[in-house]
């Protein structure tokens, strides 16, 4: 899927490694994080597990299912530990392959808590309070802003940089997430780093087609588990008959033209999903639909193509989900794998900082997924 370009510091990251006393990894490294919270929507398909899926054959692929970020908004520890099982089959279903990549749970690998009380220390609690995804759950939880809502950034920022992780695929919404875990990896450095770079600055890649899918019946506000609407939502898992019907309800836009436009939330939102689910570009889908006959003919074009490509991932979910020993077993060969990664980052992380016992000599944090 095509996304926007990493810059020339990713090259650098991707080509030579650390350049300072400590070491970091030499080939593409790739690292992403997912809620296990709610059902995944088209959303989270189009936006971000599409890219895992094309991360694995680009480079060393991490994935991890973030319960402890899921943590704080109030929950049901059964249903939490329940809904990693569910994801960690969804993921699977759509093309995970647990030899080709790491797939893990965050709670397994302690380093990344570690790291974030690390972090928290070098973060100003006004950039936190200022974050956009902070204040708007600080409205929505009236009653209990807990403290993790304000740190969640630093521990997703602890997530991706106990890998020295180079890339990052994330949707849109996660821009700001990112800029603040850059900033973060830089302070570290360079008050800690001696002139090297300790913690490697990933960069984000956002898909150029795709990365803010919008809710159909609200096209002016994003697809999304907590505060979207019911009949606006499609799920990954949903019945192809109950795709479809979202679909052809989903609200457009006065006039008629398939073309998209700032004045066309609605229209461009079910272009770009037909762009990808086609994997050709919303110009090419453009040209293609300028001969229908109104917008009934762009949503029946819509609802089949949708219902064509997450087919697969449903027909492969039920047996995967069903299997919890194999779930399990997958979840603790990522963790064991994982952690030795993030362990050897700590280990540098602590010496550099001043905590631990003083190590003999800094880790070798190369890690290879897959062999
Ligand atoms: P989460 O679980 O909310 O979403 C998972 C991924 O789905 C993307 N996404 C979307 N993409 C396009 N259109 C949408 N409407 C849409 N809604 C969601 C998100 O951008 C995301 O990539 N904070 C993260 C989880 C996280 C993480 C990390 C991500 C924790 N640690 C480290 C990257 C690296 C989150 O809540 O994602």
């Amino acid at each position: 899927m095509p996304a926007e370009p990493a810059s020339a510091h990713a090259a650098d990251n991707a080509n030579g490694g650390a350049s300072g006393p400590l070491s970091a990894p030499a080939a593409l490294r790739i690292f992403s994080g997912i809620q296990p919270t709610g059902d995944k929507h088209l959303g989270n398909y189009i936006g971000a597990i599409r890219q895992y899926v094309d991360g694995q054959d680009r480079g060393e692929a991490l994935y991890c299912i973030v319960d402890l970020h899921a943590l704080t908004a109030a929950h049901d520890p059964d249903a939490l530990r329940r809904s990693v099982y569910d994801l960690t089959a969804l993921l699977v279903a759509a093309g995970l392959d647990p030899t080709r990549c790491l797939l893990f749970r965050q709670s397994d690998v302690p380093e990344h808590t570690e790291l974030s009380w690390i972090l928290c220390c070098l973060t100003e609690v006004g950039r936190l309070q200022r974050m956009h995804q902070f204040r708007d759950k600080s409205v929505a939880q009236r009653e209990l802003v807990n403290a993790g809502v304000l740190f969640y950034p630093v521990l997703q920022a602890a997530d991706v940089l106990a890998y020295r992780a180079h890339e990052v695929p994330v949707g849109e919404d996660q821009r700001e997430h990112l800029e603040l875990m850059r900033d973060v990896a830089r302070r570290f450095n360079s008050r800690f780093g001696q002139g090297g770079e300790v913690l490697v600055v990933p960069e984000h890649r956002i898909p150029e087609v795709g990365a803010r899918i919008m809710d159909l019946q609200e096209p002016t506000r994003k697809m999304s588990t907590t505060g979207g609407s019911e009949e606006g939502t499609v799920y990954v898992l949903d019945e192809p008959e109950i795709i479809e019907r979202k679909i052809r309800r989903a609200v457009t836009d006065s006039g008629a033209g398939i073309v998209r436009g700032a004045d066309k939330p609605g229209v461009s939102n079910l272009i770009e999903i037909m762009a990808v689910a086609r994997g050709c570009t919303p110009e090419e889908i453009e040209a293609q639909m300028a001969s229908a006959r109104g917008y009934g003919d762009l949503k029946a074009a819509v609802a089949q193509a949708t219902v064509e490509m997450l087919a697969p991932v449903r027909d492969r979910y039920a047996d995967l989900r069903a299997d919890e020993r194999a779930l399990d077993a997958i979840l603790a060969a990522g963790a064991q794998r994982a952690k030795a990664i993030a362990a050897a980052t700590l280990t540098d992380v602590r010496q550099c900082v001043g905590v631990g016992a003083l190590s003999a000599a800094p880790s070798a944090a190369i890690g290879t997924v897959g062999r």
